[in-house]
């Protein structure tokens, strides 16, 4: 991302929210401390809960704007997060799709994954080839993200996410997974067959979706040892 800003100062990325990747944000702020100046790049959030204050904590406005654009000393103005409040959800989801066109595009956009295999905000049989638009979220994801709210009957049921075919038009993908529980999703992601019952399968159609997984989130891919042996011989092809 660093590479990317450096060489692109108004790079578009796109930001999930969720634990995955705050490591990322916070290794970015380090290098916004040294120096690296992200004041000119434009982001896009993936998600929002639908009917949920955007001043509540456990709104991705709140999120965003608490862990990405302060810290990493971004313009807020320069920062969309769907409207999950508007008066017209459906016309703020066309709206949002057609800011990220107006941008250019995303540069490099940023996953997490949940444990049925959504990203975005798109559940299991989510279209493939979906735009921004409104999803009733599944009864796991909202115990998963029960955490960050006072009870789980505090959780939207509905939220308005990028669809599958808006994220697959990312120049770049950047998917990050720890822990065990994501360790199923991450092998049908990776290993089962394109469907939209997993919907992260949808990357293994984008051409440059890259995952960072930990051992254990990794623990369940069958072809694990070729992976590393693809890393390690990665540039021998490189005549020297
Ligand atoms: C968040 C998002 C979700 C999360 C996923 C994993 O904006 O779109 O897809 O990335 O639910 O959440 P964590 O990282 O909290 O396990």
């Amino acid at each position: 991302m660093a590479t990317l800003v450096a060489a692109k100062p108004e790079a578009v990325l796109g930001f999930a929210t969720g634990t995955s990747p705050m490591p990322l944000y916070r290794e970015l702020e380090r290098r916004v401390a040294a120096g690296l100046d992200l004041s000119r790049v434009r982001g896009f959030a993936l998600d929002e809960y639908v009917n949920l204050s955007p001043e509540h904590p456990g709104s991705y406005h709140s999120v965003i704007s608490r862990e990405v654009v302060e810290p990493l000393g971004m313009r807020r103005d320069l920062v969309t997060v769907p409207d999950g409040s508007a008066a017209d959800l459906e016309l703020a989801c066309e709206v949002f799709e057609r800011t990220i066109s107006l941008a250019g595009g995303i540069d490099l956009q940023i996953l997490g994954i949940g444990t049925d295999g959504h990203i975005g905000f798109n559940e299991p049989t989510s279209s493939l080839a979906s735009r921004t638009r409104i999803k009733t979220l599944m009864p796991s994801t909202r115990a998963d993200n029960a955490r960050f709210f006072a009870s789980i009957d505090d959780v939207p049921i509905h939220c308005v996410t990028q669809g599958l075919g808006t994220i697959l038009e990312a120049k770049r993908i950047f998917l990050f997974a720890s822990g065990e529980s994501k360790a199923a999703a991450v092998a049908a992601a990776v290993e089962g067959p394109v469907s939209s019952f997993c919907p992260a399968s949808a990357l293994q159609m984008h051409p440059h979706a890259v995952l960072f997984l930990d051992d254990a989130a990794a623990s369940r891919l069958q072809q694990i040892d070729y992976y590393r042996y693809v890393q390690e011989h990665k540039d021998g092809w490189r005549v020297p």
